[in-house]
C-alpha cells in the first residue's frame, strides 16, 4: 500500500527526477543544494509550486501577475526582483514587517548570536532569551498583563490565548463570543471562531460559540445575561480580514464594563493590529481600555522570524495553570521561546522605541489617510471609503458587481469570480504591474485594498504610492479593467 502511493505521487515530481524508492533508502535522494534553491528561474519555480505546494493557489498568483516575479532581495520599504526592479511594499506581510526588510540591527543581533554558538532549543532548561522576551513584552503591555506564552504563529498565540481564557473562566462557562467577520487564524480550535466560510471549509469545528455583529454592544449584553454559560468574549480590535473595521471608544469601554459585570474574560486578538501598527503599542489602548488575555505575532519576530505571543493577566494564568498539577497544560511547544528567534524579538522591541516607530505609524499613518481622503474627494465614483489608524489603512472601492457599464460585462465574465466587479483585483494587479507597489488584498471584502507598510514608512513613500494610485485611478473605471484584462492575454 506505502509503495503504491509513493510511487504515484513519484508519477507527479516535477524536478526530482531520482525515483522515489530507491533501491537503499538510506542513500542520500536527489535534493537541490541552498545555491540550487536560489538560482531557480521563474518557469522553475512555478512547476515546483504547482507540484509540491498549492496548484490552485498559482491560479490566483497569474490573476494578478505575482507569478512572474521572483524576490532577489528585500531591503528596507522595497523587494528587488530578478531585473532588479524595486518593488514598493505597502503590503507589509499583512502587518510582518514593522521594520522593513532586513533591517540591519536585526541581521546584526543575529549574526552575532550565530557567531557566539548560543543555543536554540532550551525545553530541559530556563532560557535567559525567553526571559528576557517575556519581560519585555510584560514590560510593553498596560495594567496586570505580566504572564507570556511564546509560539512561533498567530494561531498559536490565539489557540493559547483561548485555552487559557477558557481554563480560567471554568469549566461551567465553555461558550465562548466571537464577531461577525472575524479572523483568527486556520488552526482548527482558533477556525471554530474565525468568520470565513472559505477557511471553515467543511470541517467539524469546536461548538459553544456564540456569534454576534462586530461592534454591537447590545448584541453582547444581550448574549451575555441571557447565557449564563459564556465565560470568554474574542475581538480583533480592529478587523483585519473583514476589511479595516473598527469600533468607537465608548464600545470597548462598555465592553470592559459588561465582562466585569458578567464576570466574562475578554481576549484581544492584536495579531494583525497591535505591536504599534495603529499608533500605540495595542490597538485597545486607544481605547483607555485594557484586556484580560491578548495575543502577537506577525511584527513580533521582526520580520526575520516566526514569533507569535500570548500575554495574560497574571491572575487569568494562575487560575488556568498556577500549580505544579497543572503548569504542563499548555506549557511551550518544542520551538516556543527558542533562542534567535527570541534574540530577534527583543532586539525589534528595543528598536521600535529607539527609533520612535509607533509615533512615526501614527504621523505617518494620518498623513497616508489624508491623501487618500484627497483622492476619495477626487474620484467619488471609484472609492467608496478610506478608514484606519496609523499605518493600517484600508481603502474600499465602490461595488461594481451590479453596475459595471454594459461595455465591460462580456470582458470581465471571463474572469474568476472573486474578481468579477471587484476593482481592487485590477488595482492591486495593475499597481504592481505598472507602478512597481504592492498592495494587500481582504478577505471577506472584495472592494478593500489593505495597505499596512513597514513602520518605518515616510512621507515620500506615502506619495510615491498615492501618486501612482491618482495616476491609475485617473485612467477611469472603464481602461483600468480593459488593461488589466489586457495584461491576461499578453
Ligand atoms: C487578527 C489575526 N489573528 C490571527 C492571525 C493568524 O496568524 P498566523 O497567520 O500567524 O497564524 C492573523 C493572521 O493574519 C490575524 O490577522
Amino acid at each position: 500500500m506505502t509503495t503504491m502511493t509513493k510511487t504515484s505521487h513519484a508519477a507527479t515530481r516535477a524536478v526530482i527526477d531520482a525515483p522515489a524508492l530507491t533501491p537503499n533508502a538510506t542513500r542520500k535522494p536527489k535534493l537541490m543544494s541552498v545555491d540550487d534553491a536560489k538560482a531557480l528561474d521563474v518557469p522553475r519555480m512555478t512547476e515546483l509550486f504547482k507540484a509540491h505546494i498549492n496548484p490552485g493557489q498559482l491560479h490566483f498568483m497569474k490573476l494578478l501577475g505575482f507569478h512572474k516575479v521572483k524576490v532577489e532581495r528585500a531591503e528596507g520599504m522595497y523587494y528587488i526582483d530578478q531585473n532588479g526592479r524595486k518593488i514598493l511594499d505597502f503590503f507589509g506581510g499583512f502587518g510582518s514587517l514593522a521594520f522593513g526588510h532586513n533591517h540591519p540591527r536585526l541581521l546584526d543581533a543575529r549574526k552575532k548570536f550565530q557567531d557566539e554558538k548560543r543555543h536554540e532549543i532550551a525545553i530541559a532548561f530556563m532560557s535567559q532569551y525567553a526571559s528576557a522576551f517575556a519581560y519585555n513584552l510584560a514590560q510593553c503591555s498596560p495594567g496586570d498583563l505580566d504572564m507570556v506564552f511564546l509560539g512561533s504563529t498567530g494561531s498559536e498565540a490565539m489557540e493559547a490565548a483561548i485555552k487559557v481564557a477558557e481554563r480560567a473562566a471554568g469549566p461551567k462557562r465553555p461558550k465562548i463570543v466571537y464577531a461577525e467577520n472575524s479572523f483568527h487564524g486556520k488552526t482548527k480550535g482558533v477556525l471554530s471562531i474565525t468568520d470565513g466560510p472559505l477557511y471553515r471549509g467543511e470541517f467539524k469545528l469546536v461548538g459553544n460559540n456564540v456569534k454576534v455583529p462586530f461592534g454591537d454592544i447590545e448584541a453582547i449584553e444581550n448574549a451575555f445575561r441571557s447565557d449564563p454559560e459564556i465565560g470568554v468574549i474574542v475581538l480583533e480590535t480592529v478587523q483585519g480580514g473583514g476589511g479595516i473595521i473598527q469600533a468607537p471608544k465608548e464600545f470597548w469601554q462598555k465592553l470592559r464594563a459588561l465582562c466585569d459585570q458578567y464576570g466574562v474574560l475578554w481576549v484581544a486578538d492584536e495579531v494583525q493590529c497591535g505591536y504599534g501598527r495603529t499608533g500605540r503599542f495595542y490597538a485597545f489602548e486607544h481605547y483607555d481600555v485594557v484586556p484580560d488575555v491578548t495575543a502577537l505575532a506577525k511584527s513580533l519576530g521582526g520580520g526575520k522570524t516566526a514569533m507569535g505571543a500570548m500575554i495574560a493577566t497574571r491572575d487569568v494564568y494562575m487560575k488556568a495553570y498556577g500549580t505544579p498539577k497543572t503548569a504542563m497544560i499548555h506549557a511551550a511547544a518544542t520551538f516556543g521561546g527558542i533562542g534567535e528567534a527570541c534574540v530577534t524579538s527583543i532586539e525589534a522591541l528595543n528598536v521600535l522605541y529607539d527609533e520612535g516607530l509607533i509615533d512615526n505609524s501614527a504621523d505617518v499613518g494620518e498623513y497616508l489617510l489624508d491623501r487618500l481622503k484627497a483622492l476619495k474627494a477626487k474620484y467619488p465614483k471609484i472609492v467608496k471609503d478610506v478608514r484606519g489608524n496609523g499605518l493600517m489603512v484600508g481603502l474600499e472601492f465602490q461595488d461594481f458587481s451590479q453596475t459595471l457599464p454594459m461595455v465591460l460585462r462580456p470582458v470581465v465574465s471571463v474572469l474568476d469570480d472573486k474578481l468579477k466587479g471587484s476593482l481592487s483585483g485590477f488595482v492591486g494587479a495593475l499597481m504592481l504591474r505598472d507602478y512597481d507597489c504592492l498592495v494587500a488584498f481582504t478577505e471577506y471584502n472584495r472592494n478593500v485594498i489593505r495597505l499596512e507598510p513597514p513602520l518605518i514608512c515616510q512621507r515620500e513613500h506615502v506619495d510615491t504610492f498615492v501618486n501612482a494610485l491618482d495616476d491609475l485611478l485617473g485612467r477611469g473605471v472603464i481602461s483600468i479593467v480593459k488593461d488589466f484584462v489586457k495584461s491576461q492575454v499578453s
